[in-house]
């Protein structure tokens, strides 16, 4: 990701000191680029909790760097499970985290001697392989935007996006946005729907930000207006990223993904979604049933939070304060309205048998 000419991951060891990792802070965002540094495990656990880092391939990056400072803090008295079982609580949803974590597990099992340099390779090559399958996503992706470009005959391919799932989501790229960065890379015309995402606003303060920067045309629209526009012919495709997939290819997203996919179902408009691999989880088949689903603080239901014109920060009820009020951070959208899913080693369809196509592993024979 390029800030003022500078590239950016969102999260990495400093090359001076390697006691300190370092995040951009996407609490600031999209007011102020600030960067923050991790010195031990608690800073990893509070900035996945408080969500100055989040979307599924950052949180499960940050999760690695943790047990990396775990290690580094305790050396070889640390027990690596313990902070594994702390990391894995803090999100429920999102299938990278626990990934992550037991990749982690896997790395640092063994003789205590070396323990801190395993754990820190092991959360570098975490960290860049989320960059590179992001980016891998990107040029699959890419082929929808090319096509739905060649029979538009050279208008911009409108496309519609929720939440967060660009680079900020992830260590570099994104999931969902990687493909419009490869596009924009080769001038095919595209203009982003961004809907604000309520009732944390990634898509206001995050995805917005992110493709300003970019150079992308987008609008910012209401959470509710995606299925008037999708009427209206302006929309002509839909890309989402996903927190975990399941076998069969249903797929847990941020909250009103689901109604995104049934608008554009009714409208005939082509519904992906993109992931890397270390967002599927094969233990599960039915998502509907089986995927647990995040619920949050209901005062970010009850407040919101925004800059004031002298420049503050602040936040403001929008509701009386004792009402009573219910906050589900994902939701499932069945693999039935899936068009596709688009990930590193290509497209498949949502279904078990496209899945095992490009994913043999997913199931032992
Ligand atoms: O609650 P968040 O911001 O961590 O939510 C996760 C997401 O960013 C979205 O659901 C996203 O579309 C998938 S993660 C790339």
């Amino acid at each position: 990701m390029n800030i003022a000419g500078k590239h950016y991951r969102t999260i990495w060891l400093d090359a001076e000191d390697p006691r300190v990792v370092r995040i951009i802070d996407q609490l600031a965002l999209p007011h102020r680029f600030e960067i923050v540094e991790l010195r031990r495990f608690s800073d990893a656990l509070s900035a996945i909790k408080d969500m100055r880092v989040r979307g599924a391939g950052l949180i499960g990056a940050t999760a690695a760097w943790g047990m990396y400072l775990a290690a580094l803090g305790e050396g070889d008295r640390s027990l690596p499970e313990e902070a594994g079982r702390i990391l894995k609580a803090a999100r429920p949803t999102a299938s990278n985290l626990a990934w992550a974590v037991d990749r982690m597990l896997r790395a640092l099992a063994g003789p205590p001697e070396g323990r801190v340099e395993r754990a820190r390779r092991e959360a570098q090559a975490i960290s860049d392989e989320d960059a590179e399958y992001c980016r891998r996503i990107g040029l699959h992706g890419l082929r929808l935007i090319e096509q739905a470009a060649e029979r538009k005959g050279g208008e911009p391919v409108n496309l519609l996006t929720h939440c967060n799932a660009g680079a900020l989501a992830f260590v570099d790229y994104g999931s969902a946005l990687a493909p419009v960065y490869a596009a924009a890379d080769r001038g095919i015309p595209v203009h982003v729907w961004v809907d604000e995402t309520r009732p944390r606003n990634q898509g206001a303060s995050l995805t917005a930000w992110e493709l300003g920067r970019y150079g992308v045309a987008y609008d910012l629209i209401a959470d509710n207006a995606g299925g008037h526009i999708m009427q209206h012919g302006m929309v002509d495709l839909v890309i989402t990223g996903a927190d975990r997939v399941t076998s069969r290819g249903d797929a847990a997203n941020k909250i009103g993904t689901y109604l995104k996919a049934l608008a554009a179902r009714d409208n005939g408009i082509p519904f992906y979604v993109a992931f890397p691999s270390s967002t599927f989880d094969f233990t599960m088949e039915d998502g509907f049933a089986e995927i647990p689903i995040e619920e949050r603080d209901a005062d970010e239901i009850r407040r919101i939070s925004g800059q004031t014109a002298s420049g503050g920060i602040e936040t403001v009820r929008i509701c009386a304060d004792d009402t009573p009020a219910r906050n589900w951070g994902f939701d499932v959208t069945p693999a039935r309205y899936i068009t596709g899913l688009i990930t590193e080693r290509g497209i498949c369809d949502a279904s078990k048998a496209g899945i095992r196509s490009l994913y043999p592993e997913c199931e032992p024979e």
